[in-house]
């Protein structure tokens, strides 16, 4: 929700922090603006609308020029966005951008106008701690700054420039993600990586609390007390190429495409000697023997990654698994203790909801365990286990590839917890694990087979007003998946669906011409999703089956048969989960969607 970026150093300041903003457009995009020091002043540039109004907007009245300043680019949580919602806020002697949310901003806006403090020009709870700066400001910034912080509850992350500090940026985290890049003789701020991979890797992430000031090309950090703080300079292992489209139209497709090499990054390093070994990751065989129930917690695409979960470790490793919603578990007082697994799935690590439910488990008995694919983030760093999915930065706002990664890493922890526990034997893993190991080649040909299909049968999408996914058993799960990829990209209503589940009252949405896509993976359930495909179908459904190359299918039940490579059915999901992303994706492009940023959406959800 939302990105920021701040520079200092001899390049074109204006330029540095759009170029950076482009790669953080994917956190929001309803409006964007920055704040520069030309000759000693704050000049602020802001608009509503993508990066590209603003460009344009300077174009026509003159671009800021400096060599230190703050940017942002929005989604909108407190007002509407407009020109004046936008960011930077300011006091009077105060700029800030601001990632996050502020729960308490209607008292703090109390307090000021209490205090005389009147002239608040928009609806954001942004400038209201622009002006608590500014009204708690005597000349020392970091002091005023860290007043503030005592002040101000929530979880967010600033950055700042004082009019009276030229040259100077300052920066401070609660929460919500915050990077410090350091450069030769220069420095930046940013919400996340990629932003600023451009002009250097070497990067210091900002804990809670902590203060960063720019000054002269490089940094200093204190804490909230005051205390100067040294920190550990990482570099990322991401290079520029993995930030751009790479020849792409859009970042889906090609995240559609890294997605054999994203699972093999992620697996290889987890086998040894053909069996799972997530020692690496703290997870021993000991630990996985003695978990009694998993609960598995996330939120949206990474939640449907644990429905999958849910049938692979309950099959494999006899254990019970619930799969929650974190903004439902989170609130459900959950009865969780001694002998619970609580595994939370997070692309980013940052979701608010999950991340909320990783501190509510860590006060109980129970073991946390965070599936997460960016580095040092806050779920990854205080989950007591980690298991790093390797999928490379994922910037379309629509989850693909670290799908399929999360799928990867809930395969290898089956397997092993099955194993430790006994529940199969040494062969058995092996296969399941060498069977594992096959798929990134699987998901190639898959994608080969079916790109030029499904951008056919996604013409035949566009006119829809609502379609249904249907299918059994871990294909139900995954055509949850399928569902909700295509809604938010193409606008289209979708439901999922238990296939056997329809009769009992939403066939009675069917309509002659109502698309209705079928997974029909798992042969055990083959003849009886056939049978509910046959049902829609005689109520007039245009029906798409998603099958394996050999299956049997009626002619008379499908109008469209999208055929993928048959490997052992328990993995399926890796291969059917292809055709249905580039369906929503091929979809998304025929209507004319803004495919990698959908309308009302960010990457990144830090707010409840
Ligand atoms: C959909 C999508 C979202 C995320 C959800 C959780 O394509 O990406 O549903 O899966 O917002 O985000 P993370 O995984 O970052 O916790």
């Amino acid at each position: 929700m939302c990105g920021i970026v701040g520079y200092v150093g001899p390049r074109d300041c204006t330029d540095v922090l759009v170029s950076a903003l482009t790669k953080l457009e994917y956190r929001g995009y309803d409006s964007a603006g920055i704040a520069v020091f030309e000759n000693g002043r704050i000049e602020v540039a802001k608009s509503k609308g993508r990066l590209t109004d603003l460009v344009a907007k300077m174009e026509r009245e003159g671009k800021p020029q400096g060599h230190a300043g703050i940017g942002h680019t929005r989604w909108a949580t407190h007002g509407e966005p407009s020109d004046v919602n936008s960011h930077p806020h300011s006091g009077r002697r105060v700029t800030i951008v601001h990632n996050g949310i502020i729960e308490n901003y209607k008292a703090l806006k109390q307090f000021l106008i209490d205090n005389e403090r009147t002239e608040f020009l928009s609806d954001t709870d942004t400038e209201v701690v622009a002006q608590l700066l500014d009204f708690y400001y005597d000349g020392n910034p970091v002091k005023a700054i860290r007043r503030v912080l005592h002040e101000v509850r929530g979880s967010f992350a600033l950055g700042i420039v004082f009019a009276d500090r030229p040259e100077t940026v300052y920066a401070v985290r609660c929460e919500s993600p915050l990077i410090v890049g350091q450069g030769v003789g220069e420095a930046f701020i940013a919400s996340d990586v990629p932003a600023i991979i451009k002009y250097t890797k070497d990067y210091y992430l900002l804990e809670y609390g902590e203060i960063a000031v720019l000054k002269n090309g490089s940094v200093t950090f204190c804490d909230l007390h005051g205390r100067m703080v040294e920190k550990e300079l990482k570099t990322a292992d991401w290079d520029e190429d993995s930030a751009e489209k790479g020849g792409y139209p859009h970042f889906m497709i090609k995240e559609i495409h890294e997605q054999p090499t994203a699972v093999k990054t992620t697996i290889t390093p987890r086998i040894e000697n053909g069996m799972p070994d997530l020692s690496e990751c703290g997870i021993t065989p000991e630990t996985l023997k003695k978990v009694n129930n998993v609960f598995i917690v996330a939120c949206g695409t990474a939640m449907h990654a644990g429905m999958v979960g849910k049938y692979i470790i309950e099959k494999y490793a006899r254990v019970s698994v619930t799969v929650d919603i974190a903004s439902e578990f989170r609130y459900r007082d959950p009865l969780i203790g001694e002998g619970d697994l609580v595994i939370i799935i997070s692309q980013s690590g940052e979701t608010a909801d999950s991340k909320a439910v990783l501190n509510l488990v860590k006060g109980t008995a129970a073991k946390t365990l965070a599936i997460v694919n960016v580095k040092g983030s806050s779920i990854a760093r205080e989950a007591d286990m980690v298991i790093y999915t390797h999928a490379g930065p994922e910037i379309a706002v629509a989850s693909t590839k670290a799908y399929m990664v999360q799928l990867a890493v809930i395969y290898l922890l089956a397997f092993e917890m099955a194993y430790a526990k006994g529940k199969i034997d040494e062969g058995k893993c092996q296969r399941l694990t060498a069977e594992l190991m096959r798929i990134p080649d699987v998901i190639k040909e898959t994608i080969e087979k079916t790109v030029d299909q499904c951008q056919y049968i996604s013409t035949k999408l566009i006119t829809a007003d609502s379609l249904l996914y249907i299918g059994r058993g871990l294909d139900y799960a995954l055509s949850m998946e399928g569902s909700l990829k295509l809604k938010e990209i193409s606008y289209i209503h979708s439901e999922s669906y238990a296939a056997g589940e329809l009769k009992h009252g939403t066939i009675s949405l069917v309509e002659e011409g109502m698309p209705v896509i079928a997974v029909a993976t798992q042969n055990r359930l083959l003849e009886k999703t056939v049978s509910n495909i046959k049902e829609v179908k005689a109520r007039g459904a245009m029906t798409i089956v998603i099958c394996d190359e050999e299956a049997d299918i009626d002619p008379d039940a499908a109008d469209y048969l999208i055929r993928i490579p048959k490997r052992y059915e328990v993995l399926m999901p890796m291969v059917a989960t292809v055709p249905m992303q580039l369906l929503a994706y091929y979809t998304s492009v025929n209507k004319g969607n803004d495919v990698d940023k959908p309308r009302n959406l960010a990457k990144s959800v830090t707010v409840e």
